[in-house]
């Protein structure tokens, strides 16, 4: 029996050279990850100035946009904004199975929470104010089995709409299927659970008319 060693170069095989490349991509998302984690906490002007370069090469945008740190984006080919667009510290947009539409010179206030993932599509005017602590999310849990978990149960979804020149104040809650009306104001901490008329401001739990702009009186 002959003992020699075998100095024939090795092969890799296929199933080896997939585990290999499957390691590289998770290497580079974990790369791309790291990168953006980067851009996403840098402060300063430069940190402005480089976030605004990475958001513009990830998102449909026709303006300009500044974006505090710690924001947080998911589903970005969902998302688009159109025009001057401000968000503050910590906001979450994440428009995975739905979609995002911002419009111009609107501006968000920090920690908002604007959520279409699973399904509808989120979609803010111009000139609008979000105040902060505000959530919007286009899906709720469908509970109607009493025998099934809530979570096992899936979601159902619906659009949201909040027309130009809205104020939608601090601690807000937009549930989904809600239309807000041009112009319209919706109070700090109320739960807004059906649609808000143009031009009135709606405060409490659940979301009432209390007055329309312009006139004093109170309903
Ligand atoms: C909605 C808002 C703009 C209304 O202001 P306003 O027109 O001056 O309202 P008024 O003070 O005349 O209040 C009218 C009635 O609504 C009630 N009300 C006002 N704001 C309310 C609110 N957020 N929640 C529950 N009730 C409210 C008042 O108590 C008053 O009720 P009453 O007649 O029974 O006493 C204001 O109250 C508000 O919520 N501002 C948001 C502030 C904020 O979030 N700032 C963060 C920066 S975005």
């Amino acid at each position: 029996m002959s003992l020699k060693k075998d100095t024939r170069p090795k092969t890799i095989s296929d199933h080896e050279g997939t585990i290999i490349l499957k390691l590289l991509k998770l290497l580079g998302n974990e790369i791309i990850e790291w990168v953006e984690a980067l851009f996403r906490f840098m402060p300063g002007r430069l940190g402005d100035g480089a976030r605004r370069l990475w958001l513009k090469k990830r998102f449909r945008m026709s303006g300009k946009m500044s974006c505090s740190t710690g924001c947080e984006f998911f589903g970005a080919e969902n998302i688009s904004f159109k025009g001057l667009v401000g968000i503050g510290a910590n906001g979450f947009f994440s428009a995975r199975g739905g979609s995002i539409q911002i419009g111009d010179n609107s501006f968000f206030n920090r920690d908002v929470h604007i959520n279409a993932d699973i399904g509808g599509r989120i979609i803010i005017g111009e000139n609008c104010l979000i105040g902060p602590k505000v959530i919007m999310r286009t899906a709720t849990h469908r509970f109607e089995k009493k025998e099934v978990n809530i979570k096992d149960q899936g979601h159902q979804s619906a659009d949201i709409v909040i027309e130009d020149d809205c104020w939608i104040s601090a601690n807000a809650v937009i549930l989904c299927g809600v239309h807000v009306g041009r112009g319209a104001i919706v109070g700090a901490g109320a739960v807004v659970t059906k649609d808000i008329p143009s031009m009135a401001i709606a405060v409490g739990v659940p979301a009432k008319v209390r007055k329309y702009r312009g006139d004093q009186s109170i309903l």
